[in-house]
């Protein structure tokens, strides 16, 4: 077993604080939806419109960053191996079988990761933001009686934006689940914490250099 370098500095900050604002986001969301009570009504909403703006921020930084990086190639959808990987997770891998990819610095994620990957930053979160952002405006521009926002029925944009939070929360738990399914049931979420990985030795001495080279020019 050796350990390779995986997620870079400013991609485990993204991940983490991304993942609170999501999780904050559910929490005031739901709660301005009715689902239970923690803040208030009025103290939720504020906090919702305060940290969906502060992830807003974060996904621009972010996206400017996959593509300053070169990292957006990560998530390039591939069927290579998406049986196998399917496969594994369905059933070979309650048997001890080997995971049938290999995780490198230069290939990351697994093709199924992949493929789930860019579902959830090309639909899932546009639909939940582009919807929180016309349920913002709907309000204030409709008291500020600016039309562009006004001609949507508040209950599509209402709909749409309660169905992306449902997803998230969905992929939320599963995601989750799968963090599990590394080495060992924690193995995964240290790589996301110290940007480390361990990785079976027969992976060959290629990402041993790519470490390397890593550990001289982490950014
Ligand atoms: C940038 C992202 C987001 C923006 C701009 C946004 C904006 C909004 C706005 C304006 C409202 C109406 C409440 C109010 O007037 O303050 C709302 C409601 C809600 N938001 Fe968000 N939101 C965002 C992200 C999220 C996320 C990530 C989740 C959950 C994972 C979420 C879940 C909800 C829920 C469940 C409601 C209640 C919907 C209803 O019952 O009509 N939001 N959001």
């Amino acid at each position: 077993m050796k350990q390779i370098y995986i997620y870079k500095r400013f991609e485990r900050f993204w991940h983490w604080s991304q993942a609170a604002l999501i999780i904050f986001l559910a929490i005031t969301g739901f709660e301005v939806h009715g689902s239970f009570h923690i803040f208030g009504f009025e103290q939720a909403a504020r906090f919702h419109r305060v940290a969906s703006w502060a992830l807003i921020v974060l996904i621009i930084f972010a996206i400017f960053w996959h593509f300053a990086t070169g990292e957006w190639k990560q998530y390039l959808p591939t069927t290579n191996k998406l049986k196998e990987q399917i496969l594994y997770y369905a059933y070979g891998m309650f048997k001890g079988e080997p995971h049938p990819t290999k995780k490198t610095e230069l290939s990351k994620m697994n093709p199924l990761q992949r493929l789930v990957y860019l579902g959830f930053k090309l639909f899932l979160i546009p639909v939940t933001i582009i919807s929180g952002i016309l349920y913002m405006f709907h309000k204030t521009i409709d008291a500020n009686d600016v039309v562009v926002v006004e001609d949507i029925p508040l209950h599509g944009i209402a709909f749409w934006h309660t169905l992306g939070a449902f997803l998230l929360m969905v992929f939320l738990v599963v995601h989750v689940y799968m963090t599990t399914t590394g080495h060992t049931p924690t193995s995964n979420i240290k790589a996301m914490l110290t940007g480390y990985e361990d990785v079976d030795d027969e992976d060959g001495e290629g990402e041993i250099k790519i470490a390397e080279k890593n550990n001289e020019s982490k950014s």
